[in-house]
This record gives structure tokens, C-alpha cells and sequence, in this order.
């Protein structure tokens, strides 16, 4: 059932902030499984580098240790010792000449070069200069952002235009790791590889989407960052506005890089500006041991939002008069993330009132377990009248895929795999972000010039009450957080 592997050619990958947590967490670990797997080739490197003081068996031990504790299944296996082999380090420092000459001698010119920029955004300039200064990288290579891309309209802007010094555009790969999901690759795979839902696919016949990416955690040690991003930059610019266009967007002609980002570009042009009555933020509390926001951050005036919800509209001829509600927040009741489409009603029911009203709805289940489901209405079993009832045709990916659904690979996995393949089709173009950061930023500007609090909520809970009559008021209601 899982997609067959097929190695990926020579490549040397260098981290850039390969001692962080992302690369400790993320990167080094999703290369270690595509190594298990077949896809990672035995002359393929991964090198290091950072300005701690380490040579390349210290780095390897320090590799080895967080794969420990990242990947404790797989380290027992044989592969973990020539994996590991495959490691190199090198000392830089990114705003000096220290170690550039170093990292052009490991850097071989016969194989596909990706250097990864896991470090702070404003670094990314000076990467990209000495990277052509001392010849490392070629016109073939390509780089690897991680967010945030810009914190807002100018600073991305600024940053397309240091990368575009030194890169083409079709060099450069903004991750956004939700378009690495399974799942959201299935939504264009449900979307365009299944006639039953296109002819329903509108405004016509859908009543709204619902979109929520409900976390449990807290901010967990990113407090610094957190509190200068707040969850419309951190989730909604690029996470959940990814999800939108893949939801939103028209079908590509084909399933290429330009043709799907040209789509997802049109959506996000066509994005109405946000009523201040249609934007509710909120801040957890404490409760119990659970630390505020406030202590989670160590900033007792902090006005930033761990929570928000939005009504948005899309201004074109598919879904005038369908609102998107978009939520999303950290402490909440549970980690569940989904996508509701949810249709209008039958025109006219034969059933008479007592039938009560009923609305079918399509929801794919981002994570956790992974899966669609279709509510349908059916006569309530038994005797007597015609009563109804709506019931949910549950396909739960993992158990309709079989044992083997485990091997389904993490988003960073495919996402690094790509790089390497030269696919750019589920990362963000400079345009797509620019676009996303013009409709953002009218909406933080709403609440920052009338200097505006977000409302508490309980850690735990659903968000804010308010978020609740964001639907209310328009006769609909969110889903359960569960
Ligand atoms: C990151 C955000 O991009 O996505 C985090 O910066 C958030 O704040 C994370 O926790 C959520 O990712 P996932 O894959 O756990 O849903």
C-alpha cells in the first residue's frame, strides 16, 4: 500500500545550525529513517555546521545521542553505524571568514548540493553571500528555509530579495511543513483524483469550511520567539493559509511546482480583508500547575495571542458567500487538527419539519490518527416514522492502509527528500509568501493600533468564549475539539 522507494541520487546536505533542535528533533532523524528505508544512498553526507567547537566524531556522537532519544526504535538497527559514518562537522562562523575554506573542501561538486538554513532568519543573508564568495554552492544547488519567512510584508520582501543575489528562484525551497503531511496531500488527492466531490466543490452547495489546528502544549521553551510572533504569524500566515488554498484552490492543470503554486497564489489574492468582528484572540491562563501564557513567556504585559479564530471570505466566482473559519491556538483541549466541509442542507425535505435539519459533512483528519469521514443522514432503525439521524462513514487511514501505514513517512522526511529530487511543488514560492504576508498584515495592524488585549481562556478548554459566537452568530457551530 505505501509508495515504493526509490532512491534518491548523491547528494551532500549541510545544516546549517546542525547542533539545534530542529536538526537534533527533525532533520537528523527523518534522514536516519529515509536511510532505514532505502531512500537515503550510502554516498550521500550530511554535514554539520555550527560555531560550537566540535570535530566530526564528537558531532557523530552527539548525532547518535539524539537519535537515541528521538528515534528509539530505530537505533537499535544495523543501519544506525553506517548512517552515522555518513556525518561530518565542520566550525563555522557564519558572519566571519572562520571555517568557509573548511566547508568548501568537504562540499563535493559531483553531487547534488542542499544547504539547509536552520538558523535564525537573519543570518540568511550573510549564508547565501559567503556561500558564493568561496564558491561552494553552484547554480544547480539549492537552499532550504525553515519559517519564520519575515515576521510581515517588508521583511519578506527584503529576504526574497537578499536570496535573489545569490539563488533563482527555482533554487530555493520554503519549507512550510504542513504541506508535508500525508494527510494534506490527501486533500488534493481526495479533491482532484475523485469525481464525486468536484460538481459539490462551491459555494452552491457548500455552507461553510471550518479549519482548526487545536494544540495541547503551551509554548514550550519558544517563549522569546512565541511572543513576538503570537499565532496568526507562528499558524495562520503559512500553516493554516496553506491549508486554505489546497481546500480552495482551482484544479492545476498538472501536478507541477509552478502549476499548483500559480493556484494556491490565485487563493490568496482573492482573500477579503478581516473585520475587526470577525477576529477573536485569546491567551491561556494558568490553572493548576499548568503556567500561564503570561509566566510561559515572562511577559506579564504580553498582548500576544496563543489563540485565534477568523471568519474569512474568498472573493471569486467558487466561493462568494462561503466563509472559511479558520482557528487555531495552543493549551487547548486537545491535539486535533481537521478540516470540516460542511454542506448546506437539502433544498426541500420530504420528511416534513420533525425531520429536523441535517448537514453532511466531509471532515479529514489531519492528526492525530489520521483519516476522512463522511456524515451522512440515514432513517433512525426501528419502527414507527420517518426519523433521521446523521452517521459518519469512518475511513481511518491507518486501519483502511494496513499495518504497513506506519512506514508513511514524517512531513520532514518527504519534505527533505524532495530538496534532493528537485521537487518544489510542496514549498512556498516568494510570491505565495509575499501575498500571504499583504492579507496578514491588515489584520495584526486592526489590533495592534487600537492596542487590543486577547480575551483569557482556560488551558484545556476550547479557547475563548467569544470564539464560540464567532459562530454562532452566524447560525453554525464549531466542531468538538477531541
Ligand atoms: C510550528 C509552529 O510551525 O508548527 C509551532 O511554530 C507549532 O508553534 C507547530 O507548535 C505545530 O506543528 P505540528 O506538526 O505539531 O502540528
Amino acid at each position: 500500500m505505501v509508495s515504493r522507494v526509490i532512491p534518491v541520487q548523491a547528494f551532500d546536505l549541510v545544516v546549517f545550525g546542525g547542533t539545534g533542535d530542529l536538526a537534533k528533533r527533525k532533520i537528523l532523524p527523518s534522514l536516519f529513517r529515509r536511510f532505514v528505508a532505502g531512500q537515503m544512498p550510502r554516498d550521500a553526507f550530511v554535514i554539520g555546521v555550527a560555531r560550537s567547537e566540535l570535530d566530526t566524531k564528537s558531532y557523530q556522537d552527539l548525532v547518535m545521542s539524539s537519535l537515541k532519544e528521538f528515534e528509539p526504535e530505530l537505533v537499535a538497527s544495523a543501519e544506525l553505524e553506517i548512517f552515522i559514518k555518513q556525518i561530518k562537522y565542520v566550525q563555522i562562523d557564519a558572519q566571519g571568514d572562520f571555517g568557509w575554506s573548511d566547508l568548501a573542501d568537504k562540499v563535493r561538486k559531483d553531487a547534488i548540493q542542499a544547504f539547509y538554513f536552520s538558523v535564525s532568519p537573519s543570518l540568511f543573508g550573510q549564508l547565501a553571500e559567503k556561500l558564493y564568495k568561496y564558491s561552494i554552492a553552484s547554480q544547480s544547488s539549492r537552499i532550504v528555509l525553515e519559517k519564520p519567512f519575515g515576521r510581515d510584508l517588508s521583511s519578506a520582501r527584503a529576504l526574497n530579495a537578499v536570496l535573489k543575489e545569490h539563488f533563482s528562484e527555482d533554487q530555493i525551497y520554503r519549507i512550510d511543513h504542513y504541506l508535508g503531511k500525508e494527510t494534506v496531500q490527501n486533500l488534493m488527492a481526495v479533491r482532484f483524483g475523485n469525481m464525486l466531490f468536484e460538481p459539490l466543490w462551491n459555494s452552491q452547495y457548500i455552507d461553510h469550511i471550518q479549519v482548526t489546528v487545536a494544540e495541547s502544549v503551551g509554548v514550550e521553551g519558544r517563549g522569546s520567539y512565541y511572543d513576538q510572533a503570537g499565532a496568526m504569524r507562528d499558524m495562520i500566515q503559512n500553516h493554516l493559509m496553506q491549508l486554505l488554498c489546497l481546500i480552495a484552490m482551482e484544479p492545476p492543470a498538472k501536478f507541477s511546482p509552478d502549476a499548483v503554486r500559480d493556484e494556491k497564489l490565485k487563493v490568496i489574492r482573492a482573500l477579503d480583508p478581516v473585520n475587526s468582528s470577525d477576529i477573536v484572540r485569546g491567551q491561556y491562563s494558568n490553572s493548576g500547575s499548568d503556567k500561564s501564557y503570561f509566566d510561559a513567556v515572562g511577559n506579564p504585559s504580553s498582548k500576544t495571542e496563543s489563540f485565534i479564530a477568523l471568519k474569512v471570505q474568498i472573493s471569486n466566482w467558487r466561493w462568494a458567500g462561503t466563509p472559511f473559519y479558520l482557528r487555531t491556538g495552543k493549551k487547548l483541549k486537545a491535539r486535533c487538527s481537521e478540516i470540516a466541509v460542511v454542506f448546506k442542507e437539502t433544498p426541500h425535505s420530504i420528511f416534513g419539519p420533525d425531520a429536523g435539519s441535517h448537514r453532511n459533512a466531509l471532515v479529514i483528519r489531519l492528526q492525530p490518527d489520521e483519516g476522512m469521514t463522511m456524515d451522512l443522514t440515514i432513517k433512525e432503525p426501528g419502527p414507527g416514522g420517518m426519523r433521521l439521524i446523521d452517521v459518519p462513514l469512518d475511513m481511518t487511514f491507518a486501519e483502511a492502509l494496513g499495518p504497513e501505514v506506519d512506514a508513511i513517512p514524517d512531513a520532514y522526511e518527504r519534505l527533505i527528500m524532495d530538496v534532493i529530487r528537485g521537487n518544489q511543488t510542496l514549498f512556498m514560492r516568494g510570491d505565495e509568501v509575499e501575498a500571504a504576508w499583504s492579507w496578514t498584515d491588515p489584520v495584526i495592524d486592526q489590533w495592534v493600533s487600537k492596542g487590543s488585549k486577547p480575551s483569557k481562556y482556560d488551558p484545556g478548554s476550547s479557547g475563548p468564549e467569544d470564539s464560540l459566537m464567532l459562530m454562532h452568530k452566524d447560525g453554525r457551530k464549531w466542531r468538538e475539539i477531541s
